[in-house]
C-alpha cells in the first residue's frame, strides 16, 4: 500500500511501512491495540472446517505481534441467492467456536451479496507497548524457529484434483485450524526477539521480510524443515500452485539457493501457506528452552536455520 501518502503519529508503534503482520497503537504506557483484517475464499468443501481455518489465519497475526486477541468481527460474502445458508451458518459457526478458543469475543460483523463464498475476521488484540514482537528484531546468532509444518498450498491445490491421501488431508487440516496462541504465549515467557507468521508469500517470502526488516541475514538447513506428510510427492507430480512460482520470481534477488537444494524442495519453501505457523527468531539458549516446551505440548516445532550477518538474504542449505 506504499500508494497511499505518508502519515505521522508518535502512537503508531508499527504501521504499513516494515510489512509486518498487523498495526500496533499504543494507547499509554501499558497497552497498545493490535488490528488487523484477513479473508479469502472457501480452501475445503466442509464450511465448518473452512470457517476454523479463516478465523485461526486471522487470528495469528495478532498472535505473531505477541499480543492477546480481544475482539473479532466476521467479514463475510456470501452468493445467498445460490448457496443454502446453512452452508453460511456453518461457516459461522467455525469461525465463532475458534475465536472463542482464543478466548476472544465475536462482536458482530458484516456480509454483502457476492458471486463466490469468503470469509474471515477483522480482529482487535492487545499487547504491552514493550513486548511488541515485530519481524525486524532477529539478530545475529539467533537461532530460528518454525511452529507448524509446511505444505498446505500444495496440499489444497492436490485437494481440487482429488489427488491426495485422506489421512495426509486430514492432517492438513488440523494444521491449518490450529490457533498459534500457544507458540504466542511461548514465544514472550522466552523473549524472541522477532517474530512473524508464515502466510501468502510462503516461508522465504517471510523470512526474507524478517532479513530486511531486521537487516541481517537467515540462513535455512532444508533437512531440518518440518513438511506435511506427503508434499515432496505431490510437489514432484506437479501440484504446485501458481503462487510459489510467483513468490520465486519476485524474490529471486534476495533468495540464495546453495547446491544441492533440488528445485522441487525450493518450490515448497516458496508455497503460499494458508494459518502457517510463527517463524521466531531468539537467541540460542532460549531456542532450546522453547524448542522442549512447544514439542511438549504437542507442537511440531523445529530449529530450522539461523540469524547471520547478511542483511536481507535468505540462504537455503540442503
Ligand atoms: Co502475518
Ligand atoms: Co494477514
Ligand atoms: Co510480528
Amino acid at each position: 500500500m506504499s500508494c497511499l501518502p505518508e502519515q505521522k503519529d508518535d502512537r503508531v508503534i508499527v504501521g504499513r511501512d516494515t510489512f509486518d503482520d498487523a498495526g500496533v497503537f499504543k494507547l499509554d504506557e501499558e497497552r497498545a491495540l493490535i488490528q488487523t483484517v484477513d479473508f479469502f475464499t472457501p480452501i475445503v468443501d466442509d464450511p465448518y472446517l473452512y470457517g476454523q481455518i479463516a478465523a485461526a489465519n486471522a487470528l495469528s497475526d495478532v498472535y505473531a505481534m505477541g499480543g492477546k486477541p480481544l475482539t473479532a468481527m466476521n467479514i463475510v460474502c456470501f452468493p445467498s441467492q445460490k448457496v443454502d445458508v446453512k452452508y453460511l451458518a456453518e461457516i459461522l459457526k467455525g469461525g465463532f467456536d475458534k475465536v472463542d478458543e482464543a478466548g476472544a469475543v465475536m462482536m458482530g460483523g458484516h456480509s454483502v451479496d457476492d458471486e463466490e463464498p469468503k470469509y474471515g475476521l477483522s480482529v482487535t488484540g492487545m499487547v504491552h507497548p514493550q513486548r511488541v514482537k515485530t519481524n525486524a528484531g532477529a539478530r545475529p546468532g539467533d537461532k530460528i524457529i518454525l511452529t507448524k509444518p509446511l505444505g498446505t498450498g500444495i496440499i489444497s491445490t492436490a485437494l481440487k484434483g482429488e489427488l491426495i491421501k485422506e489421512e495426509d488431508a486430514e492432517k492438513a487440516f488440523q494444521v491449518m485450524a490450529r490457533l498459534n496462541s500457544q507458540a504466542a504465549e511461548l514465544m514472550q515467557d522466552f523473549n524472541a526477539s522477532a517474530c512473524t507468521d508464515i502466510t501468502g508469500f510462503g516461508l522465504l517470502g517471510h523470512g526474507h521480510e524478517m532479513a530486511a526488516a531486521s537487516k541481517a541475514g537467515i540462513n535455512l538447513y532444508f533437512s531440518t524443515i518440518p513438511l506435511l506428510p506427503g508434499v515432496e510427492e505431490l510437489a514432484l507430480e506437479g501440484m504446485v500452485p501458481g503462487g510459489a512460482y510467483r513468490n520465486r520470481d519476485f524474490l529471486k534477488e534476495c533468495v540464495k539457493l546453495e547446491e544441492g537444494v533440488k528445485d522441487i524442495q525450493a518450490s515448497i519453501l516458496f508455497d503460499p501457506q494458508t494459518s502457517g505457523g510463527l517463524l521466531i527468531s531468539l537467541n540460542p539458549h532460549a531456542a532450546e528452552g522453547i524448542l522442549a516446551e512447544l514439542k511438549e505440548k504437542g507442537i511440531e516445532a523445529e530449529i530450522i536455520g539461523e540469524v547471520v550477518d547478511n542483511p536481507g538474504i535468505v540462504t537455503v542449505y540442503p
